[in-house]
């Protein structure tokens, strides 16, 4: 897509940053800024600000941070040109369509194009003699007319060229088709559908684009499934089955489940906050994606073996989101859909019920570890409550702590003192741990360690502390932009990273054009631009800039004369003798 400079100024005039924001995170107002809790990582006090007059926000946690695109890139999970489309649509403007012009660009808008057009003949294919026993197959399965097009369910036909002929045919090249992986490519280089004879599922973003397919063999033939692999626009770990329904129904809680074929049951019986990861494991990615729609997951995996550990392990990735997590264990070892399916109209009063009484994860854990001990023997009592006690001290609310410390207390006839002592004393030493871990952190970010953007940055602190003054003034003053790119060289920079930046800005504003977050966002990654924003705020506006400037441009220019050591080690004698007199100059 084509963003011209007058849209991009266009959406930036008609964008408030605190406007958008405010619609995902609360706010308050806090001296010039506005203050809240970080959607990006989990907290109990804020520490994510927006400046409205400046246009950028930052979490002084997570180092997130960028302008209003950047934000709806990061809470969203779009590529920047969707993140604009998004804001613009909100701004009441519309994008200039020719617009596919740059080439990953114009590639991912012909597999969207190509993935819809295939989603529409899968689809049609169902009401043909071809596909009338995969349409019989799913309404064996109990699926209603209502629900297959809602899901736009379909029927890839065997022959293994009719895909791609239609797709031809409708102006698709092959290497189009073979990208948006519809299509194989045979070892003489001609494509050949890659699903065949299979219950298309098709895989569709919170945009509405269709991103990918599942397709389900109706024999018992290997794989069960398959599905598209990664594309330039599908990536399998951070999408999720039916979010583009479920999350307008979260209502604070998504159920989690293993299959397709869950979902599409859970949804026709009204469960429309159910989503599925596509064939993997969950991921920290998807953690993240389901912490932005709702505060509860109800993970409800398979009762077999499999299930169990899926079930754990996707614990482990979903506790450090701050989510609040139950286990729904359907009986019987059914899936939520044979569960629901066996007990015919009944089947969502039943799945109601199983909800309502599915445990939280701390219960379901105490449940698992009690298992293994033989509580009657006292020796194996105590190592079960020291366990537990461990578990209920990760526990942060304290009031969920006291529940099952009486819990304990109660169900296994000890006094709730002795236990509480017990989850006390956990609680210190993790607690201490914590803290020392943190200290850890704050040590190697202050000495530039951590710093995987600018890896200089720890062998050259002065210079990059002055390169980063100057790049704030630079975005805070226009006047004073103009003045410094005028006469100072981008080699003087001594860091990578900020002299990239400074180039860029360097090159706008010489162009005449402006350099606050919003106009730049474009030109670097989330991840850079929360590095941006954290420069603007540990260097406020100064109230001389013109004078401030002059300083840290003297700085920036004794440490680009400095030597590295490895320069040092192979300079000629001129060379030092002239660093040498430099430095007694400047102790003068
Ligand atoms: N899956 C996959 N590839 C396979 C098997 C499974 O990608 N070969 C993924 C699919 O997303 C599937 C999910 O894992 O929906 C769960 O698999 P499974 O429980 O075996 O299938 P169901 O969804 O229950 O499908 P069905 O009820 O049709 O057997
Ligand atoms: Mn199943």
């Amino acid at each position: 897509m084509a963003i011209t400079e007058e849209f991009k100024q266009e959406l930036k005039a008609r964008t408030d940053i605190a406007d958008v924001i405010s619609s995902y995170v609360q706010l308050k107002k806090a001296g010039r800024n506005l203050v809240g809790l970080c959607p990006f990582h989990n907290e109990k006090s804020p520490s994510f600000s927006v400046s409205r007059e400046n246009g950028f926000f930052h979490c002084f946690g997570c180092g997130a941070g960028g302008d209003a695109i950047t934000f709806i890139r990061k809470i969203e999970n779009l590529d920047y040109a969707d993140a604009v489309k998004l804001l613009a649509d909100r701004a009441g403007m519309t994008i200039p369509e020719d617009a596919a012009s740059d080439g990953m660009g114009h590639l991912k808008t012909r597999i969207y194009e190509a993935n819809r057009e295939a989603a529409r003949f899968y689809h049609r294919q169902l009401y043909t003699p071809d596909g009338k026993q995969a349409l019989e197959y799913l309404r064996n399965r109990a699926l209603t007319e209502k629900t297959i097009i809602h899901f736009g369910l379909g029927y890839s036909p065997r022959d293994r060229f009719e895909l791609v002929n239609h797709l031809k045919s409708k102006g698709f090249s092959n290497n189009e088709i073979i990208q948006a992986n519809l299509a194989n490519q045979s070892k003489r280089g001609f494509p050949f559908d890659r699903f065949s004879d299979r219950v298309m599922f098709p895989i569709i973003d919170l945009r509405g684009n269709v991103i990918a397919f599942g397709g389900r063999i109706m024999s018992d033939i290997k794989p069960k499934y398959l599905n598209t692999s990664d594309t330039p626009v599908f990536n399998k770990s951070r999408s999720l089955f039916a979010l583009q329904f479920a999350k307008n129904k979260a209502n604070g809680q998504l159920i989690l489940v293993e299959g397709y074929m869950d979902v599409i049951a859970l949804h026709q019986a009204g469960f429309e906050n159910a989503v599925a990861t596509l064939g993997t494991s969950l991921t920290s990615e998807q953690a993240k994606i389901i912490k932005r729609y709702c505060d509860e997951v109800v993970i409800c995996y398979d009762a077999d073996e499999a299930g169990q550990k899926a079930t754990q392990r996707a614990i482990g990735i979903l506790r450090p989101t701050g989510i609040k997590i139950r286990i729904l264990t359907v009986p019987n070892g059914k899936d939520p859909d044979e569960f629901i399916k066996s007990y015919g109209d009944q089947g969502s009063a039943r799945f109601r019920m199983l909800l309502e009484k599915s445990g939280n994860d701390t219960e379901y854990r105490l449940g698992k570890l009690r298992m293994r001990y033989n509580t009657d023997i006292s020796e194996q009592k105590v190592e079960f409550l020291t366990k537990a006690s461990a578990m209920i001290s990760e526990l942060e609310n304290p009031v969920e702590q006291d529940v099952y410390i009486s819990k304990l207390s109660h169900d296994l006839e000890v006094e709730k003192n002795a236990i509480k002592r017990l989850v006390e004393k956990n609680s210190r030493r993790s607690y201490r741990e914590y803290k020392k871990a943190e200290q850890r952190q704050v040590q190697a970010e202050m000495s530039g360690l951590n710093d995987r953007l600018n890896k200089e940055k720890h062998f050259n602190l002065r210079a990059a502390n002055a390169e980063e003054a100057i790049i704030s003034l630079m975005i805070y003053n226009p006047d004073t932009a103009i003045e410094i790119a005028g006469h100072l060289p981008p080699e003087t920079f001594v860091t990578g990273f900020n002299r990239r930046i400074y180039e860029v800005l360097k090159k706008r504003v010489e162009n005449g054009q402006e350099i606050t977050p919003s106009d730049i966002s474009d030109e670097f990654s989330e991840d850079e631009m929360g590095r941006i924003t954290k420069m603007l705020l540990s260097h406020p506006r100064e109230n001389n800039p013109q004078a401030a400037s002059q300083e840290y441009i003297e700085v920036l220019k004794e440490q680009s004369q400095r030597l590295t050591p490895e320069q040092a080690a192979s300079a000629d004698n001129d060379t030092i003798m002239e660093q040498l007199r430099r430095m007694k100059e400047k102790k003068k």
